[in-house]
């Protein structure tokens, strides 16, 4: 009976060691840290890229001996930067955000308070609102970039600056990195009683990374009522602007809605003027903000806070969506219309546009919560994460006239996450989108590599053909068991052809448990260069920034000094 035992576990571990290989230990623990580590590029560059560097956020650590976290993006935050400097050499560097929580982790070698998306393994110890108390400044998000300096940010309200200039709350990492931790000023204030418990990670610029995001930014942020003993009678969600010269933290009301509950909103849209030219927009003409029916329920929690945060998320598939539209030349909602089709929820928007007079927004849209997606027991559970729900790309049309709302599935049979577009394209009606694919089709008659959600690809898409054509059109790049991060557009300076430029994207070899970054010509998805990151660099990536003239930014290069 042992022997047969045995014969059907070796198996199984053949069977697994075959399929997805090297996909699981991605999200083993990378504590291995890097300041500007010289590095060689396979390939030339394109000289245009040269002076910049492709900064990353994400996680590389998710635990202790003693207690793991169960949420791959609980993990704590490290950022990764490749430093173009020369069309052949790059210089790697790659550390943990100092933040106050990863501080007092690592005083612990233990996982402290804080907000988590699942409560680890095994659970936590947490008096009452500790873990909400708690600094909360595990942000491994996004990054930004206003008025020249770089800032990390995500939907909770934190943002980890590279600030210069000495401050008193500042956090050192190794003696002299100087992060310093900011509080956000709301102008006007939200009313008395409610807390303002999310932001968004995805504030819109009036500038362009690829013009070092000069100009204000436009953001989201919902205000609810997250402890309190009275029924709820009115929440708020406003659109906010970030101006260049006050920065991220003080935030000017631009509309404030109120709503009988504030979704969380990750993303939203920007309009231009119809047929303006591709480029930085002084004016957009309208904002589009989606209110899904995708609810944090706080009050229920109250007063414990300790809880397990997979049990506060609702989607509420009983109810509507919401398109809201406001006009920026006045500050108004000129349209709230009603979505009467099967219910969604989504976590990008990859843009929106208008033509003929009717808006429309592509969101990444899905049928069920996709943070359950990125819950480890899903992750690293083959037959779980192969049958968890994957994505659609949604295009929405928006009739201001009648009131319509028409949806339809741009990119059939796709699966995809963290898309990007040519940023001069932003606002107006755009053509191509890149993005990571998982459970991609392989084109028939080629080797296999992993299977399911870890066979993936950094896929170019042609949404205007593919609404044409009513099928997916698309150029995809791939390597056997080769798992991909953000497919991030580059365009070349001075270039108004859509896809002229590069996308840079992290890519991990499973077979080779090697991290690199690929460098493909966006147009063709043919790779250009390739940038091998050191023995040890791993973990997840989440979004990325590609800032030019890093090598002259003092602030920039506080980041890794
Ligand atoms: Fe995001």
């Amino acid at each position: 009976m042992r022997k047969v035992a045995f014969t059907v576990a070796a198996i199984l571990l053949a069977r697994s060691h075959a399929e997805d290989t090297g996909y699981e230990a991605g999200f083993s623990d990378f504590r291995q840290e890097w300041i500007q580590e010289p590095l060689t590029i396979k390939g030339t560059l394109p000289e245009w890229l040269v002076g910049g560097a492709h900064v990353m956020n994400g996680v590389a650590l998710w635990g202790f001996p003693k207690r793991r976290m169960r949420h791959n993006l609980d993990g704590y935050a490290k950022v990764h930067a490749v430093e173009f400097t020369s069309s052949t050499t790059a210089a790697f560097s790659g550390q943990f955000v100092r933040s106050a929580f990863y501080n007092a982790s690592i005083k612990k070698d233990d996982v402290t308070a804080g907000l988590l998306f699942e409560e680890t393994t095994p659970p936590r110890l947490a008096l009452p609102l500790q873990n909400a108390l708690a600094p909360n400044d595990n942000i491994n998000i996004n990054v930004v970039r206003i008025n020249g300096k770089m800032a990390l940010i995500s939907d909770l309200l934190g943002t980890v600056y590279v600030n210069e200039t000495m401050g008193t709350e500042e956090v050192c990492v190794d003696g002299h990195m100087p992060w310093a931790k900011q509080s956000f000023v709301d102008v006007p204030a939200f009313p008395e009683g409610m807390a303002v418990t999310m932001g968004s990670a995805h504030p819109l610029s009036h500038g362009l990374s690829a013009d070092r995001d000069t100009g204000d930014y436009l953001g989201i942020a919902a205000a609810t009522q997250a402890v309190s003993f009275q029924p709820i009678k009115s929440e708020y969600l406003r659109l906010f602007r970030a101006k260049v010269e006050t920065g991220w933290q003080h935030r000017e009301e631009v509309i404030t809605l109120a709503v009988p509950r504030a979704p969380y909103m990750h993303a939203f849209g920007l309009v231009t003027p119809e047929g303006a030219k591709s480029g930085p927009v002084a004016n957009y003409s309208f904002a589009v903000l989606v209110h899904h029916p995708f609810y944090m329920d706080l009050t229920e929690e109250f007063p414990r806070y300790k809880i397990p945060m997979e049990e506060i998320w609702e989607f509420k598939t009983e109810e509507k969506a919401f398109f809201y539209v406001v006009d920026l030349h006045n500050n108004t909602l000129v349209a709230n219309l009603t979505f009467n089709g099967e219910p969604f929820l989504y976590s990008h928007v990859l843009n929106s546009f208008q033509v003929d007079g009717h808006i429309y927004i592509d969101l990444v849209a899905y049928r069920d919560i996709f943070f359950k997606r990125y819950s480890f027991d899903v992750l690293l559970n083959k037959t779980a994460r192969d049958a968890s729900t994957g994505s659609q790309m949604l295009r929405f049309k928006l009739d201001i006239a009648t009131g319509s709302v028409t949806e339809q599935d741009l990119l059939p049979g796709t699966d995809i996450e963290l898309p990007t577009i040519n940023e001069y394209f932003k606002g107006r009606q755009n053509c191509y989108a890149w993005s990571w694919e998982n459970n991609f089709e392989l084109p028939t008659n080629t080797s296999t590599g992993a299977t399911g959600f870890a066979r993936m690809a950094a896929t170019k898409f042609d949404l205007c053909e593919s609404e044409k054509q009513e099928k997916t059109i698309r150029t995809p790049f791939y390597r056997p068991h080769t798992y991909y991060g953000e497919t991030f557009f580059v365009p070349r300076p001075g270039s108004t052809q859509e896809d002229d430029g590069v996308v840079l994207v992290p890519a991990l070899d499973g077979q080779r448990g090697r991290m690199a970054l690929l460098v493909l010509d966006a147009a063709t998805m043919k790779l250009v260069a390739e940038v091998p990151l050191p023995e040890g660099v791993g973990g997840y990536i989440t979004h990325t920034r590609f800032l030019f003239d890093y090598a002259k930014s003092d602030t920039l290069q506080a980041l890794f000094v």
